[in-house]
Protein backbone atom coordinates (compact mmCIF):
# COMPACT_ATOMS: atom_id res chain seq x y z
CA UNK A 1 0.00 0.00 0.00
CA UNK A 2 1.27 3.46 -0.90
CA UNK A 3 1.28 5.71 2.41
CA UNK A 4 0.14 9.08 2.08
CA UNK A 5 2.21 12.04 2.44
CA UNK A 6 3.61 12.93 5.99
CA UNK A 7 1.59 16.02 7.42
CA UNK A 8 3.33 19.06 8.09
CA UNK A 9 2.79 21.31 11.85
CA UNK A 10 1.16 24.33 12.68
CA UNK A 11 0.14 26.19 15.13
CA UNK A 12 -3.53 25.51 16.44
CA UNK A 13 -4.45 27.90 19.80
CA UNK A 14 -0.77 28.09 20.65
CA UNK A 15 -0.23 23.94 20.33
CA UNK A 16 1.69 22.73 17.60
CA UNK A 17 -0.50 20.40 15.90
CA UNK A 18 -1.45 18.12 12.33
CA UNK A 19 -4.42 18.01 10.69
CA UNK A 20 -5.31 14.68 11.28
CA UNK A 21 -6.39 16.12 14.80
CA UNK A 22 -8.06 19.43 14.12
CA UNK A 23 -10.00 18.23 10.67
CA UNK A 24 -13.02 17.45 13.06
CA UNK A 25 -12.68 20.33 15.83
CA UNK A 26 -16.28 21.55 16.01
CA UNK A 27 -17.58 18.04 16.13
CA UNK A 28 -15.13 17.06 18.93
CA UNK A 29 -15.55 20.64 21.26
CA UNK A 30 -19.41 19.89 20.60
CA UNK A 31 -18.35 16.57 21.67
CA UNK A 32 -21.63 15.29 24.28
CA UNK A 33 -19.73 13.24 27.37
CA UNK A 34 -21.30 11.18 29.76
CA UNK A 35 -20.84 11.05 33.44
CA UNK A 36 -19.72 7.64 33.12
CA UNK A 37 -17.51 8.38 30.58
CA UNK A 38 -13.79 7.72 31.81
CA UNK A 39 -11.30 9.68 29.34
CA UNK A 40 -8.11 8.42 29.25
CA UNK A 41 -5.86 12.14 28.82
CA UNK A 42 -1.74 11.54 28.08
CA UNK A 43 0.88 12.89 26.05
CA UNK A 44 1.74 11.23 23.31
CA UNK A 45 3.78 8.06 24.77
CA UNK A 46 3.21 8.14 28.13
CA UNK A 47 1.69 4.54 28.08
CA UNK A 48 -2.09 5.19 26.97
CA UNK A 49 -2.45 2.02 25.45
CA UNK A 50 -1.38 -0.05 28.49
CA UNK A 51 -4.05 2.01 31.05
CA UNK A 52 -6.38 1.95 28.03
CA UNK A 53 -5.67 -1.99 28.30
CA UNK A 54 -5.85 -2.22 31.88
CA UNK A 55 -9.01 -0.44 32.35
CA UNK A 56 -10.69 -2.82 29.15
CA UNK A 57 -9.61 -6.00 31.21
CA UNK A 58 -11.06 -4.43 34.30
CA UNK A 59 -14.35 -2.92 32.84
CA UNK A 60 -15.43 -5.99 30.27
CA UNK A 61 -12.96 -9.02 31.58
CA UNK A 62 -11.32 -11.18 29.55
CA UNK A 63 -13.17 -10.80 26.22
CA UNK A 64 -11.89 -13.94 24.30
CA UNK A 65 -15.22 -15.36 24.62
CA UNK A 66 -17.68 -13.05 22.83
CA UNK A 67 -17.30 -10.30 19.97
CA UNK A 68 -15.05 -7.70 21.27
CA UNK A 69 -12.44 -10.37 21.43
CA UNK A 70 -11.72 -9.10 18.02
CA UNK A 71 -12.03 -5.49 18.32
CA UNK A 72 -8.20 -3.70 18.43
CA UNK A 73 -8.44 -2.28 21.43
CA UNK A 74 -7.78 1.35 19.67
CA UNK A 75 -11.61 0.65 18.53
CA UNK A 76 -13.17 -0.55 21.61
CA UNK A 77 -11.39 2.72 23.41
CA UNK A 78 -11.33 5.72 20.64
CA UNK A 79 -8.84 8.42 20.43
CA UNK A 80 -11.60 11.15 20.44
CA UNK A 81 -9.63 13.76 18.29
CA UNK A 82 -8.37 11.76 15.13
CA UNK A 83 -9.73 11.69 12.17
CA UNK A 84 -8.11 10.26 8.76
CA UNK A 85 -8.93 9.83 5.78
CA UNK A 86 -11.62 6.88 5.12
CA UNK A 87 -11.85 5.58 8.86
CA UNK A 88 -14.40 6.41 11.00
CA UNK A 89 -13.29 8.99 12.89
CA UNK A 90 -12.63 8.98 16.81
CA UNK A 91 -15.57 11.03 17.36
CA UNK A 92 -18.03 8.95 15.92
CA UNK A 93 -16.39 5.30 16.94
CA UNK A 94 -17.19 7.25 20.73
CA UNK A 95 -20.59 8.07 19.83
CA UNK A 96 -20.91 4.67 18.78
CA UNK A 97 -19.30 2.21 21.71
CA UNK A 98 -22.50 0.56 23.11
CA UNK A 99 -20.91 -0.05 25.92
CA UNK A 100 -20.77 1.66 29.66
CA UNK A 101 -19.01 3.23 30.47
CA UNK A 102 -17.38 4.23 27.35
CA UNK A 103 -13.46 4.55 27.95
CA UNK A 104 -12.00 7.24 25.62
CA UNK A 105 -8.90 8.62 24.75
CA UNK A 106 -7.23 11.73 24.25
CA UNK A 107 -4.23 13.77 23.67
CA UNK A 108 -5.67 17.34 24.00
CA UNK A 109 -3.87 19.52 26.77
CA UNK A 110 -5.97 20.27 28.93
CA UNK A 111 -7.49 23.44 28.08
CA UNK A 112 -8.32 22.15 24.70
CA UNK A 113 -10.63 19.16 26.20
CA UNK A 114 -14.39 19.23 25.20
CA UNK A 115 -15.46 21.01 27.99
CA UNK A 116 -18.81 18.67 28.42
CA UNK A 117 -16.52 16.47 30.17
CA UNK A 118 -15.88 19.10 32.97
CA UNK A 119 -19.60 20.27 33.12
CA UNK A 120 -20.61 16.03 33.07
CA UNK A 121 -17.73 15.71 36.13
CA UNK A 122 -16.86 12.61 33.81
CA UNK A 123 -13.47 10.61 35.43
CA UNK A 124 -9.90 11.08 33.90
CA UNK A 125 -7.59 9.45 34.51
CA UNK A 126 -3.95 11.43 33.10
CA UNK A 127 -0.85 9.20 32.41
CA UNK A 128 2.50 10.92 32.60
CA UNK A 129 5.87 9.82 31.53
CA UNK A 130 9.07 11.20 32.60
CA UNK A 131 9.79 13.67 29.69
CA UNK A 132 13.67 12.14 28.51
CA UNK A 133 12.02 8.53 27.96
CA UNK A 134 8.93 9.96 26.13
CA UNK A 135 10.96 11.88 23.84
CA UNK A 136 12.95 8.74 22.97
CA UNK A 137 9.53 7.06 22.58
CA UNK A 138 7.98 9.86 20.68
CA UNK A 139 11.01 9.72 18.61
CA UNK A 140 10.32 5.84 17.41
CA UNK A 141 7.10 6.39 16.98
CA UNK A 142 7.26 9.21 14.20
CA UNK A 143 9.47 7.32 12.37
CA UNK A 144 7.04 4.03 12.11
CA UNK A 145 3.72 6.27 12.02
CA UNK A 146 2.75 7.96 8.67
CA UNK A 147 0.14 9.62 10.75
CA UNK A 148 2.80 12.40 12.35
CA UNK A 149 5.30 14.34 10.66
CA UNK A 150 8.61 12.83 9.75
CA UNK A 151 11.24 13.05 13.27
CA UNK A 152 14.35 13.76 10.99
CA UNK A 153 17.38 12.66 13.27
CA UNK A 154 17.17 12.14 17.03
CA UNK A 155 19.21 15.45 17.53
CA UNK A 156 16.82 17.50 15.84
CA UNK A 157 13.86 15.56 16.98
CA UNK A 158 15.24 16.46 20.55
CA UNK A 159 15.62 19.90 19.71
CA UNK A 160 12.26 20.34 18.89
CA UNK A 161 10.67 17.94 21.61
CA UNK A 162 12.42 20.71 23.85
CA UNK A 163 10.73 23.73 22.17
CA UNK A 164 7.44 21.71 21.80
CA UNK A 165 7.58 21.87 18.11
CA UNK A 166 5.90 18.44 17.87
CA UNK A 167 2.24 17.14 18.05
CA UNK A 168 0.54 18.05 20.99
CA UNK A 169 2.66 20.49 21.75
CA UNK A 170 5.12 21.05 24.69
CA UNK A 171 5.38 17.97 27.28
CA UNK A 172 6.54 20.59 29.89
CA UNK A 173 3.52 22.34 29.61
CA UNK A 174 1.15 19.46 29.20
CA UNK A 175 2.38 17.46 32.31
CA UNK A 176 1.90 20.67 34.63
CA UNK A 177 -1.32 22.31 32.90
CA UNK A 178 -2.67 18.70 33.65
CA UNK A 179 -1.58 18.29 37.54
CA UNK A 180 -2.81 21.82 38.21
CA UNK A 181 -6.15 21.05 36.74
CA UNK A 182 -6.09 17.85 39.48
CA UNK A 183 -5.67 20.66 42.24
CA UNK A 184 -9.31 21.99 41.36
CA UNK A 185 -10.87 19.13 40.00
CA UNK A 186 -11.59 16.07 42.40
CA UNK A 187 -12.28 13.28 39.02
CA UNK A 188 -9.07 13.49 37.81
CA UNK A 189 -6.26 10.41 38.89
CA UNK A 190 -3.00 11.66 38.22
CA UNK A 191 -0.65 8.73 37.82
CA UNK A 192 2.78 7.66 36.50
CA UNK A 193 4.27 5.41 34.14
CA UNK A 194 7.27 4.66 36.40
CA UNK A 195 4.92 3.90 39.05
CA UNK A 196 3.16 1.90 36.92
CA UNK A 197 6.65 -0.30 35.69
CA UNK A 198 7.87 -0.57 39.52
CA UNK A 199 4.64 -2.09 40.96
CA UNK A 200 1.74 -2.86 38.18
CA UNK A 201 -0.26 -4.30 41.17
CA UNK A 202 -0.25 -1.01 43.73
CA UNK A 203 -1.18 0.95 40.61
CA UNK A 204 -4.13 -1.07 39.61
CA UNK A 205 -5.43 -1.25 43.03
CA UNK A 206 -4.90 2.89 42.91
CA UNK A 207 -7.20 2.62 39.32
CA UNK A 208 -9.70 0.74 41.07
CA UNK A 209 -10.49 2.38 44.25
CA UNK A 210 -10.40 5.82 42.25
CA UNK A 211 -13.32 4.22 39.93
CA UNK A 212 -15.46 2.39 42.97
CA UNK A 213 -14.24 -1.44 41.45
CA UNK A 214 -13.84 -4.25 43.71
CA UNK A 215 -12.29 -6.72 41.38
CA UNK A 216 -10.68 -10.01 43.32
CA UNK A 217 -7.36 -11.00 43.83
CA UNK A 218 -6.99 -13.21 41.30
CA UNK A 219 -9.08 -10.90 38.42
CA UNK A 220 -6.90 -8.14 39.06
CA UNK A 221 -3.81 -10.20 39.10
CA UNK A 222 -5.37 -11.67 35.63
CA UNK A 223 -5.69 -8.53 34.15
CA UNK A 224 -1.70 -7.28 35.40
CA UNK A 225 -0.71 -10.40 33.28
CA UNK A 226 -2.85 -10.01 30.23
CA UNK A 227 -1.56 -6.35 30.14
CA UNK A 228 2.22 -7.11 30.69
CA UNK A 229 4.67 -5.54 28.23
CA UNK A 230 5.39 -9.69 26.17
CA UNK A 231 1.64 -10.16 26.48
CA UNK A 232 0.42 -7.23 25.17
CA UNK A 233 2.73 -6.85 22.52
CA UNK A 234 1.95 -10.39 21.17
CA UNK A 235 -1.43 -9.93 21.50
CA UNK A 236 -2.81 -8.25 17.49
CA UNK A 237 -5.53 -6.57 19.32
CA UNK A 238 -3.17 -4.50 21.72
CA UNK A 239 -0.23 -4.34 19.73
CA UNK A 240 -1.71 -2.29 16.41
CA UNK A 241 -0.42 -4.69 14.17
CA UNK A 242 -3.43 -3.86 12.00
CA UNK A 243 -2.89 -0.15 11.22
CA UNK A 244 -1.68 0.05 7.86
CA UNK A 245 -0.18 3.90 8.57
CA UNK A 246 2.40 2.09 10.94
CA UNK A 247 5.46 0.57 9.96
CA UNK A 248 6.25 -2.06 12.66
CA UNK A 249 9.68 -2.51 10.82
CA UNK A 250 10.89 0.83 11.48
CA UNK A 251 9.85 0.06 14.86
CA UNK A 252 7.57 -1.81 16.73
CA UNK A 253 4.53 0.17 18.69
CA UNK A 254 5.66 -1.81 21.45
CA UNK A 255 9.21 -1.10 21.42
CA UNK A 256 10.95 -1.47 24.80
CA UNK A 257 8.56 -0.76 27.54
CA UNK A 258 11.21 0.46 30.05
CA UNK A 259 12.54 3.36 32.15
CA UNK A 260 15.93 4.79 31.22
CA UNK A 261 16.09 4.03 27.59
CA UNK A 262 17.36 7.64 27.09
CA UNK A 263 20.21 6.67 28.43
CA UNK A 264 20.87 4.69 25.12
CA UNK A 265 20.17 8.02 22.88
CA UNK A 266 21.22 11.13 24.84
CA UNK A 267 24.88 12.05 24.45
CA UNK A 268 26.31 14.07 27.82
CA UNK A 269 25.84 16.83 26.29
CA UNK A 270 22.31 16.66 24.95
CA UNK A 271 21.71 15.56 28.69
CA UNK A 272 23.28 18.36 30.38
CA UNK A 273 21.57 20.85 27.62
CA UNK A 274 17.91 18.96 28.60
CA UNK A 275 18.42 19.11 32.09
CA UNK A 276 19.31 22.93 32.32
CA UNK A 277 16.42 23.74 29.87
CA UNK A 278 14.28 21.15 32.00
CA UNK A 279 14.67 23.04 35.00
CA UNK A 280 14.00 26.42 33.86
CA UNK A 281 10.63 25.35 32.37
CA UNK A 282 9.62 23.15 35.14
CA UNK A 283 11.01 25.40 38.09
CA UNK A 284 7.52 26.72 38.89
CA UNK A 285 5.45 22.90 39.09
CA UNK A 286 5.98 20.97 42.37
CA UNK A 287 5.73 17.86 39.63
CA UNK A 288 8.49 15.24 40.31
CA UNK A 289 9.59 12.41 37.72
CA UNK A 290 11.97 9.45 37.89
CA UNK A 291 14.49 9.19 34.86
CA UNK A 292 15.59 5.70 36.43
CA UNK A 293 14.72 3.28 39.25
P1 LIG B 1 8.49 2.65 24.35
O1 LIG B 1 8.47 3.28 23.00
O2 LIG B 1 9.47 3.32 25.27
O3 LIG B 1 8.68 1.18 24.31
P2 LIG B 1 1.38 5.15 24.23
O4 LIG B 1 0.48 3.98 24.37
O5 LIG B 1 1.01 6.31 25.07
O6 LIG B 1 1.62 5.50 22.80
O7 LIG B 1 2.81 4.72 24.84
C1 LIG B 1 3.61 3.78 24.19
C2 LIG B 1 4.76 3.44 25.10
O8 LIG B 1 4.27 2.64 26.20
C3 LIG B 1 5.82 2.59 24.39
O9 LIG B 1 7.06 2.90 25.02
C4 LIG B 1 5.32 1.20 24.73
O10 LIG B 1 6.28 0.18 24.58
C5 LIG B 1 4.94 1.39 26.21
N1 LIG B 1 4.05 0.33 26.68
C6 LIG B 1 2.88 -0.08 26.13
N2 LIG B 1 2.39 -1.14 26.81
C7 LIG B 1 3.26 -1.38 27.82
C8 LIG B 1 3.33 -2.37 28.85
N3 LIG B 1 2.40 -3.30 28.98
N4 LIG B 1 4.38 -2.33 29.71
C9 LIG B 1 5.34 -1.38 29.58
N5 LIG B 1 5.34 -0.43 28.60
C10 LIG B 1 4.32 -0.44 27.73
Amino acid sequence: MELPPRPTLFDFHGISMIKHFTNNWDNIQSFEARPDDILIATYPKAGTTWVSYILDLLYFGDTTSDCRSSVPLHERVPFLEISVPSRTTGKDLADQLPTAPRLIKTHLPVQLVPKSFWEQCSRIIYVARNAKDSAVSYFHFGRMNHVLPEPEDWSCFLQNFMQGKVVFGSWYQHVTAWWEKKQTYSNLHYMFYEDLIEDSGQEINRLCSFLGLSPTAEQKEHVRDKARFDNMKQNKMTNFSSVQMMNHSVSPFLRKGTIGDWKNHFTVFQNEQFDEDYKNKMKNSALCFRTEI
